[in-house]
């Protein structure tokens, strides 16, 4: 992806980092932040939130997809996912997150990854993240 398409995402990624201090991470203290784009324009934000019991913990691209979908949006309307960790030089979604973005997120969409590096900003796509993926949409 060019730079004007990289820098076209820039608000997503400010709410994404916005979201990363709202996250509740006092196990791992590994915040992340995720904001998504809708079709209408509307950024709906997420941020992981632990658990003591380790396995019950939300990732925040979960936690904003599903954050969407309990206030009405529509599955697979979103345009845009951008991910924001400050404490990785680059973040990537887990393989669990993966199978949610395929099945909520718009088929050509793209997932923006930031860690403390913008440098090394990424652009993915639904099929890049999870090749080959068990899907029916
Ligand atoms: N985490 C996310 O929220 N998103 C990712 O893409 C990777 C990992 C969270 C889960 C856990 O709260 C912490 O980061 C460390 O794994």
């Amino acid at each position: 992806m060019n730079e004007n398409a990289a820098s076209a995402h820039a608000p997503l990624i400010s709410e994404a980092r916005e979201a990363a201090t709202r996250a509740y991470s006092p196990y791992s203290r590994f915040p992340v932040g995720a904001a998504l784009l809708t079709d209408t324009g509307e950024i709906v934000r997420g941020c992981n939130v632990e658990n003591i019991s380790y396995g019950l913990t939300n990732c925040a691209e979960r936690s904003a997809l599903f954050s969407a979908i309990s206030q009405g949006k529509a599955p697979r309307s979103f345009k845009a996912m951008a991910i924001y960790a400050p404490n990785v030089e680059l973040i990537s979604p887990c393989g669990a997150c993966r199978q949610v973005l395929l099945e909520l997120m718009a088929p050509d969409c793209v997932v923006i990854c930031q860690g403390s590096d913008p440098r090394a900003t990424r652009h993915w796509t639904l099929e890049q993240l999870l090749p080959g993926a068990f899907n029916s949409f």
